[in-house]
């Protein structure tokens, strides 16, 4: 399938996803936040689809936000709407998949591009990476999840501080805040993500979507993630992977997901 916002290329099991309006520093107007849903949707769909990193083209930019010249005009229900559907379509969806997604941060992660990264599994920076949640200063908020996922990872005070500066901050501060798991130069970036991406394809799919529920569980309002947790736990047992998985351990061989 082409699209005409990003690109998708699958390569022993990786789907990488770019995110490819360079000129415009990969802002995300409706049809890249449509075009993306596909792509998710698909990689989610493809079983032989093990990890999906989502990274951004040219030097500059992850993603500069959302597109500010789609909403300038809008009204207050369209833009509820325009937060809501958005949140539907890629944040939630993105944070929800049982393929394991990993931000590979190239450059400018503002707003969207910001929450986006932050909707991803974990993120990898390169140190040319600037960050922020800039949306007070335009008159508006953060509103694709960010005023929720920020504080979860960096903690409540830093979040409130980088929502009300709208500041941005640099990769290696994004590690310190624990935004970030690692910070490497820009030619660095997609092989070490690549890396990680074999570590994890090692083990088993199944199991990796189940502990995505669990952990997600606990961030979810009304919801007891050690419920879920023993649910998932229980789910596990008879299946094909925790078969392979515990007879390649007792046979003292590596499992074959
Ligand atoms: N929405 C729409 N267009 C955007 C954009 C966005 N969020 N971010 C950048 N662009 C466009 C610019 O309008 C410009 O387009 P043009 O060449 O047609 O005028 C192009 O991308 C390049 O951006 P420019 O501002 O010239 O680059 P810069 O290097 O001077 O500055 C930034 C880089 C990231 C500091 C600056 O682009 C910026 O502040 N962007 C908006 C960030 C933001 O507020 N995001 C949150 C949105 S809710």
């Amino acid at each position: 399938m082409s699209y005409t916002n990003i690109l998708s290329e699958i390569d022993d099991g990786i789907n990488i996803i770019t995110i490819n309006r360079p000129s415009k520093l990969n802002a995300l107007n409706k049809e890249t936040i449509e075009e993306l849903h596909t792509a998710f949707a698909k990689a989610e769909e493809n079983a032989s689809t093990r990890i999906v990193i989502i990274t951004g083209s040219g030097e500059k930019a992850f993603v500069a936000g959302a597109d500010i010249s789609e909403f300038a005009n809008f009204s207050k229900s369209q833009g509820a709407e325009l937060a809501r559907k958005g949140q539907e379509l890629l944040f939630d969806f993105v944070a929800e998949m049982g393929t394991p997604v990993i931000a590979a941060i190239n450059g400018f992660a503002l707003g969207g591009g910001l929450e986006l990264a932050m909707a991803a599994h974990f993120r990898v920076a390169s140190d040319t990476a600037r960050m922020g949640l800039p949306e007070v200063s335009l008159g508006v908020i953060p509103g694709y999840g960010g005023t929720q996922r920020l504080p979860q990872l960096v903690g409540k005070g830093r979040a409130m501080e980088m929502i009300m500066t709208a500041g941005m901050i640099d990769a290696n501060t994004a590690l310190s805040y624990g935004l970030v798991n690692h910070v490497v130069s820009s030619e660095e970036l997609l092989p070490l993500v690549k890396k990680i991406a074999g570590k994890i394809m090692r083990n088993s799919p199944m199991a990796i979507a189940a502990a995505i529920n669990a952990v997600n569980a606990g961030y979810e309002n009304g919801v007891d993630g050690f419920d879920t947790e023993i649910e998932e736990f229980g789910g596990c047992f008879g299946t094909n992977d925790f078969k392979e998985g515990t007879t390649a351990f007792l046979e003292k061989r590596k499992a074959r997901f």
